[in-house]
């Protein structure tokens, strides 16, 4: 742990991550020495190449802008030879040969899909999800990529928002562990190493918290909430050597995400000490109009170029308007050169000078090769939530046993490519793996398929078939959920229930079913109450990617024993929303159980306040048992806050099932007594352990005292004196504290991320 007095320079371990060295700044500062003004505003500006020309072709218009030097970056540009074509142009047209920074958005693997990143995120094991990131960045390079718009580290708690797919979820410990995670697994620890992918933390700041969770809309953040909740993974990101961050479309407390001088300029460089660069979102900066924040696109590009926006995606703001803007004075030219110097330095970091092209033949070697498709496999499978297993006939609902027959029904049932999910752009249909083939190939003609089921169109035939299925099969699945269509970008729900004919096809099949089971595809936390009470067992999958279908098909016969934990809240409804664990102590508690109130409680006279189930909440094929949590002080001066301060909490956890399983064992702290209220409870640790039938082991939690800080009144990082409940268990609604008494004045503590990873 690395607890600090805030004394220490801000920012001053960041650079020592920032992977650009000062040989690449000089070479950068020589070549702007050389450029004009106009060239340097090229520098800055990225285009898309199917929005401003038309299809994935180059057109004339594009190749003549990058021979000048206009086109600093590129997005949306597919495949090594049409990358490679650009390139060309400027690197053997323009005056100073400097090559295009070609970038993409590979959320969740390039050719090779993985879960999406809330799925991912469901595994709680940010390792996994650097190898993940690592094979997104080697298959992305292949194509000439050398930078994702990943990680998305918005924390978001209402799922109504269609983008949480994209997160990790709605802590910001857990999101902080994986941001740095992935910023590690693109960018390598050197980027000059061909396969590095420049990372770009995103959307800088609290676009997750958009009102009503409707995408695009204004959030209303204040700046404790921001700090404690929503800052964490973009500082955790650029602790990591995050070379770019993104601002976002939304605007906070009234000022747009893209001309916001205190986000991105104050806090991210001054404070935080961030050496990269910032591009705007997809034309954020041109809707710097429709904010109402500027009157025309010149207005626009001096509000954002001011505020800390160095280079503009798409609004063709900075090209048209930056140069005259230095000219006239409104925009300092320092600050241009400055950011063009980033912009190059970070172009020499990635050795594109030395290297401009891209080997077309290396695409064929990696892509979907066979370790990148395990890794798809292993992440599919460490997805996967059971949410529900209940015992019907003297066995549990899954795994499906030996012999049995089974009944596979539902809009999932046949699809292939649509198991990849929103922004999974570069997957290819020939590559996608189908359930009802994994479930065949196991099972023969004991397994029986209805699909051509619509998502929210049932066909009275298929619903006839599928409840004859059902009554003849030992075990039913049904594959339902929301289809890839239904969560991603502009993508909001007003209710996030399954659609009205799922739902009868679960009453239908269900009532005649002897077992059912939901294998539910989701980008979002559902509201599944009423199909869950219904069922014997409900999975939850999210979008698992290219090897959907064996993951499924193991993890419904056994082969694979579920161990996700979720990562945001199942709420009972979505009148619930937003829910989350980590909610603040009020003064009128919710009842109870979360019931409905009576009288004069915190929560709703007709739903309850607690979720379906909670964050962290996960089954798996056997049990497993917590005892005997304890305390450990590690370092005499703990309970006065000494720098370095740690806790090691403790818990004996049994399996008391018949099978080997893994569990997650969680740490969450309860802070009282101090001068801010605090939240109900917050994640401070985890560790994952396996144990065989019957075995047990001592679980120890290493809490650094730092995991205990939150921003006072005059918004200080400090810890007080305070008690502090700790309680170790298997998800955020569990177990009971053990008090930790802290004494001794307040202390100041660096605001810095987690530093070493759960152990
Ligand atoms: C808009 C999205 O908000 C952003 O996340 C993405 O990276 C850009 N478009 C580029 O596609």
């Amino acid at each position: 742990m690395n607890d600090r007095i805030a004394s220490a320079p801000r920012g001053a371990e960041s650079n020592a991550t920032f992977p650009v060295r000062e040989h690449h700044l000089d070479l950068a500062r020589a070549l702007l020495d050389r450029m004009t003004l106009e060239e340097k505003v090229g520098q800055l500006s990225q285009f898309s190449i199917n929005q401003a020309t038309g299809p994935d072709s180059v057109r004339g218009e594009q190749r003549e802008l990058a021979a000048k030097g206009h086109i600093g970056s590129m997005l949306n540009v597919r495949g090594a030879a049409v990358v490679n074509d650009i390139q060309k142009h400027a690197v053997e047209r323009s005056r100073l040969g400097i090559p295009i920074l070609f970038a993409f958005d590979i959320i969740h693997g390039q050719r090779t899909v993985y879960p999406i990143p809330l799925g991912l995120s469901a595994s709680w094991d940010p390792d996994l999800a650097e190898r993940c990131a690592r094979m997104a960045a080697v298959e992305g390079a292949a194509e000439g990529i050398r930078w994702t718009f990943s990680p998305m580290v918005d924390i978001c708690k209402d799922a109504r928002w269609g983008r949480v797919m994209e997160g990790s979820g709605e802590d910001p410990y857990l999101g902080s562990l994986f941001a740095r995670a992935m910023v590690r697994g693109y960018q390598t620890e050197d980027l000059g190493e061909p396969t590095a992918l420049l990372a770009c933390a995103k959307h800088f700041a609290a676009y997750g918290a958009c009102h009503g969770g409707r995408d695009y809309d204004a959030a209303d953040v204040h700046e404790r909430s921001l700090r404690q909740t929503y800052l964490p993974p973009f500082r955790s990101a650029l602790d990591a050597g995050a070379a770019t961050f993104m601002s976002g479309f939304h605007s906070n407390a009234g000022v747009p995400s893209s001309a916001d001088p205190f986000m991105l300029t104050e806090v991210l460089r001054r404070e935080w000490g961030f050496s990269g660069f910032v591009v705007s979102d997809y034309n954020s900066i041109g809707e710097l109009v429709a904010h109402g924040v500027a009157r025309d696109l010149a207005g626009a590009a001096a509000k954002a170029f001011n505020a800390g926006v160095d280079m503009d995606m798409q609004a063709t703001a900075y090209i048209a308007h930056l140069e005259r803007l230095v000219d006239e004075g409104t925009v300092p030219v320092e600050r241009v050169n400055s950011a063009v110097t980033t912009v190059l330095a970070i172009k020499f970091a990635l050795g594109l000078f030395e290297r401009p092209y891209t080997d077309e033949s290396i695409a064929e070697r990696v892509m979907v090769c066979d370790e990148h498709r395990a890794i798809a496999r292993e992440s599919a499978e460490r997805s996967f939530v059971l949410l529900k297993n209940d015992e019907r006939g003297g066995s549990a609902a899954l795994p499906i046993r030996d012999g049995e027959t089974v009944a596979l029904i539902g809009p999932n049932a046949t699809v292939g490519k649509d198991w990849y999910g929103p922004w999974a752009w570069s997957g290819e249909g020939r590559d996608a793996t189908r359930l009802d083939s994994a479930m065949a190939d196991r099972l023969g003609d004991r397994c029986a398929v209805v699909g051509g089921l619509g998502f929210d169109a049932g066909e009275t035939e298929d619903l006839t078939r599928a409840v004859r299925e059902a009554k003849s099969a030992d075990v039913t699945i049904l594959a339902v959920g929301e289809s890839w269509e239904m969560c991603g970008e502009a993508k909001s729900r007003a209710t996030i229930a399954l659609p009205p004919s799922q739902r009868r096809l679960v009453r239908e099949v269900a009532a005649v079913a002897k077992r059912c089971v939901l294998v539910v595809t989701a980008g979002r936390p559902l509201d599944i109450s009423e199909e869950s009470r219904l069922v014997d067992g409900v999975l939850v999958v999210w979008f698992p990617g290219v090897e959907a279908g064996p993951a499924i098909a193991r993890t419904l016969l056994g082969d694979s024993s579920p161990t996700g934990r979720l990562t945001m809240a199942f709420p009972r409804s979505t009148g619930q929303l937003p829910i989350h664990y980590d909610r603040v102590n009020v003064g009128r508690p919710p009842r109870e159980g979360g019931r409905p109130i009576e009288q004069w409680n915190t929560g709703y006279i007709d739903e309850y306040s607690l979720p379906l189930f909670p964050f962290g909440y996960g089954l798996s094929y056997t049990e497993f048992e917590y005892s005997s949590t304890r305390l450990s002080v590690g370092s005499a001066d703990t309970r006065s806050l000494a720098a370095g301060a740690t806790v090691t909490a403790s818990a004996t956890v049994r399996n008391t099932g018949d099978r080997a399983g893994d569990e997650t064992v969680q740490c969450y702290a309860a802070v009282s007594g101090a001068s801010v209220a605090q939240p109900v409870r917050k994640l401070v640790g985890f560790q994952r352990v396996h144990l065989r039938p019957g075995a047990s082991a001592t679980v120890d939690i290493e809490i650094g005292a730092a995991r205990l800080a939150f921003w006072n009144q005059r918004m200080e990082h400090v810890i007080e004196p305070c008690e502090v409940g700790v309680v170790i268990g298997p998800h955020s609604d569990a177990g009971d504290p053990v008090l930790l008494e802290i004494t001794g004045e307040p202390v100041k503590v660096a605001d810095a991320p987690p530093a070493s990873r759960a152990t």
